[in-house]
């Protein structure tokens, strides 16, 4: 298993392309699955989960072209349900369930499991899929679902933490092909939602409300071929503009959209961080003096969970004690115990993490646990005095393109090598 190895202590400077973002490339992969017509999407990302996707795609009998970001999809006709073990392996290929059913009015998806950052159960994808008339099974590890044909309903998609973003995706696909009319209350409104309704109506679907927490879904017979260009990833920009922060840099970012950063950005400005936004562009620029700031993490538009990790890094560099809530997942501080072993001095209590910040950080060999974490430890090794070897960095190469390549380009000291 490959590690990162970063000598800290370099400010990044120089500016750098976001990338299109993987929570919407997933949904829209498994949108294609909606229409016998060829679908293209552009400014994919060149990532593992894209590409497990794109298998899951070619195992359920689609045609899948796949060049420089670039995904030509024609599923044609759908051969039963995939390869289970492929599905098994990825979470967000649960998002094949909503297609599946529109398509053949019959899925059988592997449950699946929880992961490092939390239980993570399906039961409103499974509450959407019942509401619009299916019959849902769980029985050996699978999903179930059947049904004579999809019916528009009302359906609340609210859960103990708030809406659902997958989940909502699956009800967004599914209801676009039943009969009637479907309004989905309490759902997500994260800008991954309203590029998916954005391609689902290129397709020909009629969906009025994406974005917001009251979506309309009138159903249609036939969906079309389209072609969709994925929004830049906001999470991916976030952690490159904490990156800037974290190092004293001057990061210029392009090709992001700073109008879904702005709980991030503004919670940046609070710890004193200099921002400048332009409509596709951001800046960020030394702090004069860095603060104390606190977050909780929430559904969009608050501060998002997947964010969390690196902004923490950010608050061991700022003097005072910062607190960090965690809402939506209950154990996502894996990354605190790494931390810890570079000098962090952070408690856990209950959902709430305290950050004793403006200690100086030193290298250390660290273990990545998840997507975001990894992203932490790499951005702490960046801040941090001496050598960091951040392990198992498989993590990060599901969600961000080509990390090491493009912060070397922004100058940080950082080399990819195979771990023992
Ligand atoms: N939840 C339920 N029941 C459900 C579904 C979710 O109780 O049926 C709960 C979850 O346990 C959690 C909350 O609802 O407490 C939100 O989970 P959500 O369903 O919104 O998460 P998701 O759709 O499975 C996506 C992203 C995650 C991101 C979350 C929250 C993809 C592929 N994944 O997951 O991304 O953290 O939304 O914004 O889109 C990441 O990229 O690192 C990542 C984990």
């Amino acid at each position: 298993m490959d590690c990162l190895v970063i000598k800290g202590g370099t400010p990044l400077k120089g500016d750098v392309k976001i990338s299109g973002a993987k929570n919407a490339a997933l949904p829209l992969m498994a949108a294609t699955l909606l229409t016998s017509d060829q679908c293209v999407l552009r400014n994919l990302p060149n990532l593992s989960d894209v590409q497990f996707m794109a298998r899951i795609l070619e195992s359920l009998g689609a045609s899948v072209e796949m060049n420089r970001g670039t995904i030509r999809v024609r599923a044609r006709k759908i051969d039963g349900f995939g390869d289970y073990d492929l599905i098994r392996k990825m979470r967000g290929s649960i998002c094949i369930l909503g297609p599946l059913m529109a398509r053949l009015n019959e899925a059988k998806v592997s449950m699946p499991g929880g992961c490092v950052i939390g239980a993570r159960p399906i039961d409103l994808h499974l509450k959407g899929m019942r509401d619009l008339g299916a019959k849902v099974r769980v029985e050996a590890g699978y999903v179930h679902a059947k049904t004579k044909r999809l019916t528009g309903c009302e359906s609340f998609l609210g859960g103990r933490c708030g809406p659902t973003v997958l989940g909502t995706a699956n009800m967004l696909m599914a209801a676009s092909l039943a009969k009637g009319k479907t309004l989905i209350h309490s759902a997500a409104c994260e800008p991954e939602i309203e590029d998916l309704a954005k391609f689902l109506n290129a397709m020909g679907a009629k969906i009025s409300g994406a974005g917001s927490p009251t979506i309309t879904i009138q159903g249609v017979r036939r969906l079309r071929g389209a072609e969709h260009r994925v929004i830049p990833d906001r999470i991916e920009a976030a952690t490159y503009a904490l990156a800037g922060a974290v190092t004293d840099g001057d990061v210029p970012l392009r090709n992001c959209h700073p109008s879904h950063l702005s709980a991030v950005l503004d919670k940046m400005r609070e710890a004193g961080v200099r921002i400048e936004t332009g409509r596709n562009t951001l800046r960020v620029r030394p702090a004069k003096q860095l603060r104390s700031v606190d977050i909780t993490t929430m559904p969009h538009a608050g501060f998002p969970t997947d964010v969390q990790a690196q902004m923490m890094v950010l608050m061991l560099k700022s003097p005072g004690i910062s607190i960090i809530t965690e809402r939506i997942f209950e154990s996502r501080f894996m990354h605190v115990n790494e931390l810890a072993r570079m000098g962090a001095d952070i408690s856990i209590e209950g959902p709430s993490a305290i950050i004793k910040g403006g200690q100086p950080l030193s290298g250390a060999d660290v273990m990545a646990s998840d997507l975001r974490a990894s992203a932490a430890l790499v951005l702490a090794g960046m801040a941090a005095k001496g050598v960091t070897r951040v392990n198992r960095v498989y993590h990060i190469d599901r969600g961000y393109e080509n990390i090491d390549g493009k912060l070397r380009a922004l100058g940080a000291n950082i080399s990819r090598e195979p771990g023992q």
